[in-house]
């Protein structure tokens, strides 16, 4: 069974051919980096005039590279939120023109259900197990038992962790998207130079919250420049404040596993990608005798290839869902569920 996924829910437009679910044919991503980081952050009307310009070269590109045709595609699926409607509605557009050109099935997808189902991409893990999406806007904790079944655990309550990454590396002057940046001069810092708050939120609770570390960090700096505070590098102030949010995610993580009674745990979506957490988490695990899992770097930030993913289980288990009709609709925002 050959799936097109399609992914316009934020600044990236994306297209994959996926075969029988775990066989990706084509992965292919036009990012639009350069037309956003001038603004220091997404200017949501460039980014949906932007996917409408490149929809249909991504689509043809990841066609291309699988070496097969339009009408060889079984299924389509896309992603129908959460995201920036004016983007949303470009490839669940796209998509709906292909379905009914084809006559072949239509599948709406939850973006952070495809994030959550990247890692079957690579990976046939056991259900249940405990998932978190961290991302530039969810920071989710799941247990999830099955396709379909995910029940929410804890959610942060304020900033997301990627946009505490963003936030934090335009406090240091850098262009978004700022994890990945933050990423690298960390490398080079001293976490322990300076301790940035965790928050906890009282014994037991799986919510996050990064709103106040990133308070912390924009007043550090600021004392800083004033000559008020130890005058530690950007390195050291990146490190200091990836590693308070890479404990906090780590320590819940555990803190679910044991709530549930759980053994196995996969972290996905943007700031998965992170190396820090990646070994942090690992290790947590390791020491605890749970199983870890990660999506390869590239299948945690947006792509369609976790879409197309997605798609083929949600049509596998559930073909007669209602996001599988040409009425489908964008919506911008929607929570993770069996009806979308
Ligand atoms: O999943 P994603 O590509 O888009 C959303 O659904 O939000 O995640 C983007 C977020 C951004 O906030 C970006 O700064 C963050 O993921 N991110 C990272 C890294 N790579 C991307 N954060 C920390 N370290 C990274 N290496
Ligand atoms: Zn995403």
């Amino acid at each position: 069974m050959l799936v097109l996924g399609l992914e316009t829910s934020c600044d990236d437009t994306a297209a994959a051919v996926l075969q029988d679910g775990n066989t990706l044919l084509s992965n292919v991503i036009n990012d639009q980096t350069k037309i956003h980081s001038k603004y220091g952050g997404i200017v949501p009307e460039l980014a949906g005039r932007s996917h409408i310009d490149q929809v249909h070269r991504v689509i043809g590109q990841s066609l291309q590279t699988a070496d097969v045709e339009l009408k060889d595609i079984d299924l389509i699926a896309v992603t129908r939120g959460p995201g920036l409607i004016g983007s949303l509605l470009v490839g669940v557009n796209a998509a709906k023109g292909i379905s009914y050109g084809l006559d072949i099935p239509l599948m709406g997808v939850n973006h952070l259900e495809g994030h959550l189902l990247a890692i079957f991409l690579q990976n046939n893990i056991e259900f249940p197990f405990i998932s978190l999406v961290v991302s530039g806007g969810h920071t989710d904790l799941y247990r999830v038992d099955n396709f379909g079944k995910y029940k929410i655990l804890g959610r942060t309550r304020d900033d997301a962790a990627g946009e505490s990454f963003d936030k934090v590396a335009k406090m240091l002057g850098y262009k978004y998207p700022g994890g990945p940046k933050i990423e690298k001069i960390a490398k080079d810092g001293n976490s322990t130079a300076h301790k940035f708050p965790r928050a906890y939120l009282g014994n037991g609770s799986l919510d996050f919250s990064f709103s106040g570390l990133k308070t912390s960090v924009k007043t550090f700096i600021q004392d800083r420049e004033e000559g008020k505070t130890i005058n530690l590098s950007d390195n050291d102030i990146a490190a200091g404040f990836q590693e308070a949010v890479v404990e906090v995610l780590s320590n819940k993580i555990i803190k679910a596993c044991e709530k549930e009674n759980l053994t196995r745990v996969v972290v996905t979506g943007g700031v998965a990608a992170n190396g820090a957490l990646r070994k942090t988490v690992e290790s947590a695990c390791n020491n605890a005798s749970y199983e870890a899992y990660f999506p390869d770097p590239v299948y945690c930030t947006d792509n369609a290839a976790m879409i197309a993913c997605a798609g083929y289980h949600r049509y596998k288990n559930f073909p007669d869902s209602k996001a599988n009709l040409l009425n489908l609709d964008a919506t911008a925002s929607s929570t993770l569920g069996l009806n979308l």
